[in-house]
């Protein structure tokens, strides 16, 4: 109950991870998950070992629960882990999906793969902070929802991603002007090599792109300065290079 307590989604590997272990660093309890089990076994082991040490508070327990953010009963769970834990400080909306790929254009898109695409992006993020809320109005906590900056530009074949980032960033900015007591963050990380980003670039050498490790520094800032909530781009909250 000392430490701070953060729930992110989509922690088994990428960005995600990245995040999980960056705030752990930092002192904080994590409840995490992903749809599969043995990758987020193997992610909350690679925490728990990596964590401590470099932990400057003791403590920092990680609760794993495998499962879909779509589900209303896994989101019930994820919450009922913040229930027992006595407080949520932050919840990161992380998790999400390209769609199809190879990225069709919006002519050709599916709608069923859209309509699925917007419900992890968009739908599961939004009911999963509605659960949330009342745990982070009561410690002032704070939401942060992965953005991109699909959101924004117009790039050919992004047109379902871009779509449901884009609701997504207006959800979190309605929300700032409703929640006064939580701070609400949306943020696009900038390209990075993951998974995903080699989903949306089959085939193609994406070795040229930063490491997620590379943006948690300014994610960290703004969970231990509490900027004010907004929209944020990763790159502008690090350091400028030397
Ligand atoms: N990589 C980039 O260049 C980039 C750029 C801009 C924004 N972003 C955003 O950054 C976030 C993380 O992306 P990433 O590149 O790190 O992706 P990633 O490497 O594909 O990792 C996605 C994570 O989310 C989990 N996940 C996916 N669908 C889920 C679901 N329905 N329920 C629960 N967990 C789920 C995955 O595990 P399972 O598959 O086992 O569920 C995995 O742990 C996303 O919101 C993405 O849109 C990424």
């Amino acid at each position: 109950m000392d430490n701070p307590t953060a729930l992110i989604t989509g922690a088994s590997r990428g960005l995600g991870l990245a995040l999980a272990a960056g705030l752990a660093r930092e002192g904080f309890d994590l409840i995490i998950d992903a749809r599969d089990p043995a990758a987020l076994d193997a992610a909350a082991g690679a925490l728990r070992a990596a964590g401590r040490p470099a932990a400057r508070r003791p403590g920092g327990t990680v609760t794993a629960i495998p499962g879909d953010v779509t589900d209303p009963a896994h989101r019930a769970a994820l919450l009922a882990a913040a229930g027992a834990a006595g407080r949520l400080d932050l919840l990161v909306n992380n998790a999400g999906t390209l769609g199809v790929s190879p990225l069709p254009a919006l002519a050709d898109y599916p709608p069923d793969e859209l309509r699925a695409a917007f419900e992890v992006n968009v739908i599961a993020p939004i009911a999963l902070t509605q659960l949330a809320l009342p745990l982070l109005r009561a410690g002032g906590g704070a939401v942060l929802n992965i953005t991109s900056d699909a959101a924004e530009q117009a790039y050919a074949g992004w047109g379902g991603y871009g779509a449901a980032k884009a609701a997504l960033e207006q959800a979190s900015n309605v929300l700032a002007a409703e929640e006064l007591a939580v701070r609400v963050w949306w943020a696009d990380p900038g390209d990075l090599r993951t998974d995903m980003h080699q989903l949306a670039f089959p085939g193609e050498d994406i070795s040229d792109r930063p490491e997620p490790d590379s943006v948690v520094p300014a994610f960290v800032r703004l969970v231990t300065e509490r900027l004010p909530s907004g929209r944020y781009r990763a790159a502008h909250l690090l350091p400028a290079a030397p």
